[in-house]
Formats: structure tokens, sequence, C-alpha cells
């Protein structure tokens, strides 16, 4: 195949074309990044120089840089989002840009759209919190924060897409990644590095919110599995299978990197914390799919990961994530 990864330069992205390289030596990529704060060509400087893999810098929102890298490309595999919620609670404008309009150029725009298929990668919390049990892909949507709002309305924008002008869309929904490069203002590499530097983990409320956590690779196989075998105009979730409550994950992260319980810091919650999150993996493991890293071990290789790769998370606590750290966090 030939694809199309938009926001390729991110966590999940960058992940799933050294994934795709590896397991498909005949596939070629095209990444077409904008390179925001999360966007770092660092992720794949492994793979710069490999013959099937090509950089485009552009914007999904730009139609003709879309329809120019979409060109002669079997589908579109779209990882290119704001994703953090705390951002969107201070700076929603740019999350309906890039994860409603974004996913409306990608498929297809004010033209008639014709062949890609954008397999638009979203996210568990489009469902929102869920008490008891898990939600399943028939579920209503309850997004409950500008983030999750815009990630279900590109959602339902690239369904539409399938069901008025039959553009090939497969959706995926999954639980909370975890893994090597990802930015550190999520929980885990952020704790993990402030960790590392002895200073305090920030944790919200009382710490008791679940997370399923999913290592980055078993999304990426699942991905890469929907992209082949999933029909087209369907759902499927992906969850990790591994519930935690955030103090959990808070003390075994402190564990790792040997530090003490001592540097966790309570700090006032979230607005709208979703409590819990917890989506149904069974329709896509009935295409063949089980996340195949156990969360202990896989949380080991990632703290050990940071610790070995200081140089590449060092930069990006610096600048831009300075400031918003201290605006974030500062008056907690
Ligand atoms: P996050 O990594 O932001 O992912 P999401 O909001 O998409 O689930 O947060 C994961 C959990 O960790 C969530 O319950 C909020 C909590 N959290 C903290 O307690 N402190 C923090 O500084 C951050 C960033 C998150």
């Amino acid at each position: 195949m030939k694809l199309l990864v938009t926001g390729g330069a991110g966590f999940i992205g960058s992940n799933f074309i050294r994934h795709l390289l590896h397991a498909h030596p005949d596939d070629r990529v095209v990444n077409l990044d904008k390179l925001t704060y999360a966007g770092n060509p660092a992720n794949l400087a492994d793979v710069e120089g490999d013959p099937r893999y090509s950089f485009v810098h552009g914007d999904i929102c730009d139609a003709k840089c879309v329809r120019d890298a979409a060109r002669n490309v079997d589908a579109v595999v779209n990882f290119a989002a704001c994703t953090h919620v705390d951002r969107s609670l201070v700076e929603p404008d740019e999350f309906l840009r890039t994860d409603v309009s974004g996913v409306f150029t990608l498929a297809g725009g004010r033209a008639r759209p014709q062949d890609p298929a954008p397999a638009a990668r979203q996210h568990d919390e489009v469902y929102g919190s869920i008490a008891h049990g898990s939600s399943t892909e028939q579920d209503p949507l309850h997004p409950s924060n500008p983030y999750s709002a815009s990630k279900a309305g590109g959602d339902l924008l690239a369904l539409s897409y399938w069901h008025t002008h039959g553009v090939p869309v497969v959706i995926t929904r999954s639980s909370n990644n975890f893994g090597p490069y990802q930015y550190p203002e999520k929980v885990v590499p952020l704790f993990v590095t402030n960790a590392l530097d002895h200073a305090p983990l920030p944790l919200y409320g009382d710490g008791r919110n679940v997370r399923d956590w999913l290592y980055v690779l078993d999304n990426c196989a699942a991905i890469d599995l929907v992209l082949r075998r999933g029909r087209d105009g369907e759902i499927y979730n992906i969850g990790g299978g591994h519930e935690v409550e955030n103090i959990v994950l808070t003390r075994e992260i402190l564990r790792l990197t040997a530090r003490p319980d001592t540097l966790i810091r309570p700090v006032a919650d979230r607005p709208g914390h979703d409590r819990r999150y917890s989506v149904d993996s069974t329709k896509i493991r009935q295409l063949g799919w089980a996340p195949r890293h156990p969360f202990a071990s896989a949380l080991e290789t990632t703290v050990r990961w940071y610790q070995e790769h200081e140089t590449w998370w060092r930069p990006l606590k610096s600048g831009e994530f300075r400031a918003w750290y201290e605006r974030q966090y500062g008056n907690r």
C-alpha cells in the first residue's frame, strides 16, 4: 500500500509510521504534518533516510496541500489532531479547526470526494464518562469537554461522508495511549519526566479517576488491522483492558523511577474531569486483535525509554511547554 499518514510527526503517528515500515516492507508512506508544538521531526529521525518514507510540511485544513499529498495513495490515516484536554479548556479554537475542519478537508471538503479512505483515528472520550461497564460502538456519544466534543464532531462528519458520498471511512476509538515519544504534557510522560527531575507530580482532584491504558504499539497494530481488514463505515473500539486509578499509576511511576511518594502534589481538579473511561473491544478482538504488551512491562519499558532519551524530552520541557506549565499548574 501507499499511505498518506497525517500528523505522522506526533506521538501515535510516528509510532504508527515506524510500525508500518517494519511490518510491511513493501508499503510506502507520505507523512503530512504541520509541525505544531506536538509534532516533532526528531520522532522519526531513524526513518528519515528510508526511501519508502517522505515528509510534506503542511496543514490538514489546507485543501490543496491535502490533495497534492494524497495523490496516488491507497488510504489516508489521520492522526493530525489537537489532543490535550487541559489545552482545550483554555484555547478551544484550534481544536475545532483541526479536529473538525481538518477531518472535513480530509474527507473531501466541498469537492465531490473521490478515492482516498480516511481511517480517522479517534478517542474513547467521545463516549464520555462511564461509571460501570464499558462503552460499545453503538453507544450514544456524550463528550464532555471541548477536546472530546471536537473529536466527536470530526467522527460524525467523517461517517456522514461515507453515508452521503460513499467515502470509505473507518473510525477507531482507542483508550488512553502511553509509550515512547509522547509529548510530556500527558500524564504518563509528564509524571515520568517530573519524577526524573525530582519535581512534584501534579495529581488532579482525589486521584481516583480511572483510565484504561493502552500501549501505543498495540494501538498501532490495531489501526493497521482495521485499515486492511475493517469494514467501511464501521467504528472499532480499541481498549487496553487495563484500568487504573491515577493515584495507582502515579505510585507505580514513582516506584519505577525510584522516587518517594512525597513527590505527589494533589492539585485542584480539572474542570469537568471525566471520572472513568472504558471501551468494549469485543468487535476488534473478533477481527483478530488483542493487546500484546502487558501493562506492567510496557510501563517499565516506557519509563526506561524516557530515562534513556533525556535529549529527546529535555528541550520539549523548556520554551513553549515551560510557559504552558506555569500557567496551567502555577496557581493550583
Ligand atoms: P491525560 O494524560 O491528560 O489524558 P486524558 O485527559 O485524555 O485522559 O490525563 C490522564 C489522567 O490523568 C486524567 O484523569 C487527568 C489526570 N492528570 C493529572 O492528574 N494531572 C496532570 O497533570 C495531567 C496532565 C493529567
